[in-house]
């Protein structure tokens, strides 16, 4: 008995005399209280910078507290890619900003961009990848072709309405071209520009648009919500009345002639089928499914205000761009989806925008207890992808702070893109949206450089690492040219 309990002291003794393992959380900078270190994110111009600032003294990864939600921030490739291909499944999560429920009806999980991973998600992303990511031979390449290079026309109708040679508003007429993109390829239905309605959920969806690029201290400051009490109600109030019609205007149709026996028509009809088939969905489902797809096309109609940025402060550019589509189409016709291969140097002006202009958008968020290179990782903790650093860089481009399309055309006259720029992300989450991004943005932009001219009187600054410019932004001049 005696050395039985002698025995069980030693190895008490030994146990707790024992050095633990201890877990370490990445190196970072003091919080402060309240703020945490929020404040050393408005030193900069956008918060990816500070965040490449800060890697320089605490590391690739570091820990960093905002208000009081404790952060990492991962800022090299090797480290982006264990979060979101290797451990993606453990960092499938989003956070849970108040902002994100008010868009979403009150709940971020009915959001696909804005919810936690989920088997759900996994079914709505599924459906989705036909019609969002068409391949090059299908059936939905073509009808993105002939939806894009429509609607494109319709633009160019509109844009003859306008003064010539005198700063016109465009940033509308771009979108309400998208958005028609958008619905016709998704739910075979266009809008008259003049379609107040229409003009309104255009308008109160890129405002949200604009809202989902911005970052808020309230995101991190819960108690300063009393104080955001109006802004959180509009932001609300544009959702639900996009909400209203798109169920009046195109939901409500397409249901009353759904015929379960053909296959579906387009995307609304695929969503309604897959309702009556799978338990696990319900209405809201749907209804916010098709909402956040159609919402894609603002992001589309801000890329395309943004390289009209670079072709305004680069005339060679532009310049260039023309001479690839006269040399195309010979000035006989209006370029199309399969001219892209023969345009390089237009795709890679697209390619070259987004390497200057895309952000992660929205974190994630550890769902277990994890690490990175080591480090531990808390459940909830929140995952900011420094993906500013993999675009811009001195360890991963030449020149990179050079307007440049060149480096993404390889000698024999093709794009390349060098694996670490993901400016659409990677792994799970990766964005959906991504192939209609490029089809659509290339037939607006080779169209409309076709056609004109364009310059600028106001001045086009655009935020580094931001894709998103304000809903009232600066004005373009349109000067028609001789089509050659
Ligand atoms: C220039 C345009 C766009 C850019 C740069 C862009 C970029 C991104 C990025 C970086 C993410 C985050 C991925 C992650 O968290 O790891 C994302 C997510 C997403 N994007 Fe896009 N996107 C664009 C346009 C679109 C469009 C047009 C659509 C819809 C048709 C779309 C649908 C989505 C969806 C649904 C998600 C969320 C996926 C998920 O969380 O599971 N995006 N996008
Ligand atoms: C969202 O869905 C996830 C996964 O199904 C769940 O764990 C989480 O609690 C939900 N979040 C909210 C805010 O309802």
């Amino acid at each position: 008995m005696i050395t039985l309990i002698v025995v069980l002291v030693l190895f008490l003794v030994w146990w707790l005399g024992k050095p633990k393992k201890i877990a370490f959380t990445a190196p970072g900078p003091k919080p402060w209280p309240i703020i945490g270190s929020l404040h050393l994110l408005g030193q900069h111009e956008s918060p990816f910078e500070a965040f490449t600032a800060l890697s320089k003294i605490y590391g690739d990864v570091f820990s960093i507290t905002l208000g009081s939600t404790p952060c990492v921030v991962v800022n090299n490739f090797k480290l982006i890619r264990e979060v979101l291909i290797t451990k993606g499944a453990e960092f499938g999560g989003r956070p849970n900003f108040m902002r994100f429920h008010k868009l979403f009806g009150g709940d971020r999980n009915n959001s696909l961009a804005l919810c936690d991973w989920s088997s759900l998600q996994k079914t709505r992303r599924s459906i989705a990848r036909i019609y969002c990511a068409p391949k090059f031979t299908s059936l939905q390449y073509d009808d993105v072709n002939k939806v894009g290079t429509e609607a494109v026309e319709v633009l160019l109708v509109e844009l003859r309405k306008q003064p010539m040679g005198q700063p016109v508003q465009v940033k509308p007429l771009i979108l309400a071209a998208c958005a028609n993109m958008f619905t016709q390829y998704m739910c075979s239905t266009s809008f008259d520009y003049r379609n107040v309605e229409f003009q309104k959920i255009v308008r109160y969806f890129d405002e949200i648009f604009w809202e989902i690029n911005q970052g808020y201290a309230v995101d991190f400051l819960p108690w300063l919500l009393p104080f955001y009490s109006g802004h959180m109600r509009k932001i609300s109030d544009w959702a639900s009345v996009i909400r209203k019609f798109i169920l009046a205007r195109i939901i409500d149709q397409h249901r009353a002639s759904l015929d379960p026996g053909v296959p579906p028509k387009d995307f609304t009809d695929a969503l309604l089928l897959h309702l009556e088939e799978d338990p696990n969905m319900n209405w809201q489902h749907i209804i916010f499914e098709l909402e956040d797809f159609l919402g894609g096309h603002s992001a589309v109609g801000n890329l395309v205000m943004v390289t009209l940025t670079a072709i305004v402060k680069y005339p060679e550019i532009a310049k260039r761009i023309q001479a690839e589509v006269d040399s195309v189409t010979a000035g006989t016709r209006y370029p199309n989806l399969f001219d892209r291969s023969a345009m390089p140097f237009t795709e890679a002006t697209l390619w070259e925008t987004l390497r200057t202009a895309s952000s992660p958008i929205v974190p994630h968020v550890a769902t277990t207890d994890t690490e990175i290179d080591g480090y531990t990782v808390k459940k909830g903790t929140m995952v900011f992808v420094n993906n500013y650093e993999l675009n811009v860089g001195a360890d991963y481009w030449k020149n990179p702070q050079e307007f440049n399309p060149e480096r993404f055309i390889s000698e024999d006259g093709t794009i390349v893109k060098p694996s670490h720029f993901i400016p659409f992300s990677t792994g799970k989450r990766t964005c959906i949206g991504q192939r209609l991004v490029q089809c659509f943005s290339f037939i607006i932009l080779a169209t409309l450089l076709q056609h004109y001219d364009i310059s600028s009187t106001d001045k086009c600054e655009v935020k580094p690492s931001c894709m998103a410019v304000p809903p009232d932004c600066f004005r373009l001049v349109f000067t028609p040219r001789q089509v050659h």
